[in-house]
């Protein structure tokens, strides 16, 4: 049963892999939020030119989403490796308003995106630049829109370490997830190629080094049921990942237990056996271990025997 062992430890061992894959793909990507069915997707907002518009006091503010600012910072105090997701222009340096976060929040005003950790706030022990930005759906904003400043605090703006800023644009309206299934899809494809392949490649391992066998014979020889496993383990697999996308709830939990090796790949003993038995590797191992038995037993009987240097024993 060494054979069937490593084969469960080997998929056992992909189907971890596997989940660690999946979970990635199910898990929010950068700027995307899912919420009460609808999904929403910032990345369009991403500029290469920094959106600038205006503090309350009339100084220039730039902004960029989901990735750092185009605008060289301009003496911020804060460390230069850092990416910075905003700053205001301030009369004898630039304030950062915070740093890039890329986790978008729903909240009753909208969709949210805090940053925080920008610069030393003026006149303020341990306090940093932080801001709100708050994304509001308007399907008859044609473009990207323009953020606004709403507020600021402290008002004055020497002083103004908090910004709250409102932006209306069509891209903050829920859109479908074209992505998500092509994405999935792709990775299906990927898995399965990937399998066959470790299938192929380990059969002729064992044909080689366990079974000895040499020349064309060493090839891989892939039956039916191989196949039809690996589909079938294909097709659990999406299913699993399609309940998986389609429930916001305890996804880790879920996916462990719906790809769990045990469950997925022999539902009993018999058929695990009928599988074995069916497979002509394991009948040519099986032959060969009662050859050695046979063997062994020549000897341990003290009959006349060849052991395997060919010594004749007596
Ligand atoms: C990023 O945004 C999330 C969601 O609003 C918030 O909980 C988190 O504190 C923010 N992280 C930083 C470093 O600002």
């Amino acid at each position: 049963m060494f054979h069937a062992n490593g084969l469960s430890a080997l998929l056992w061992a992909i189907s971890m892999f596997l989940g660690s894959g999946l979970m990635a793909l199910a898990d929010e990507a950068p700027c995307t939020l899912h919420h009460e069915g609808n999904y929403y997707n910032l990345n369009s907002l991403k500029a290469s030119q920094d959106y600038e518009f205006k503090t309350l006091g009339g100084h220039s503010f730039y902004l960029n989403v989901c990735r750092r600012v185009t605008t060289e910072p301009w003496s911020t105090g804060v460390p230069n490796n850092v990416d910075i997701a905003g700053l205001v222009r301030k009369d004898h340096h630039d304030f950062a308003v915070g740093l890039v976060n890329t986790t978008l929040e729903m909240r009753d005003t909208g969709l949210m995106l805090h940053l925080s950790n920008g610069s030393p706030c003026p006149g303020e022990d341990n306090l940093y630049g932080s801001s709100s930005i708050r994304f509001l759906c308007n399907p008859s904003v044609y473009g990207a829109g323009k953020p606004v400043v709403i507020s600021q605090f402290p008002e004055d703006d020497n002083e103004a370490c908090q910004y709250t800023v409102e932006w209306q644009t069509h891209f903050a309206c829920p859109t479908g997830e074209r992505g998500l299934i092509s994405g999935l899809i792709v990775f299906l494809v990927i898995t399965m190629m990937i399998l066959l392949m470790l299938l192929i490649v380990f059969s002729t391992l064992y044909n080689r080094f366990v079974l000895g066998k040499r020349g064309f014979d060493q090839l891989a020889r892939l039956s039916k049921i191989h196949l039809l496993e690996v589909m079938d383990f294909c097709i659990e697999l999406f299913q699993s990942a399609l309940d998986n996308v389609r429930s916001s709830g305890n996804r880790w939990a879920r996916l462990t237990r719906d790809i769990n090796p045990a469950s997925y790949q022999w539902s009993s003993r018999d058929e695990e056996q009928a599988m074995m038995a069916a497979d002509p590797l394991e009948d040519e191992h099986n032959r060969e271990l009662q050859d050695t038995n046979v063997r062994r037993n020549d000897m341990s009987n003290g009959t006349q025997g060849v052991d395997d240097l060919g010594t004749i024993r007596s």
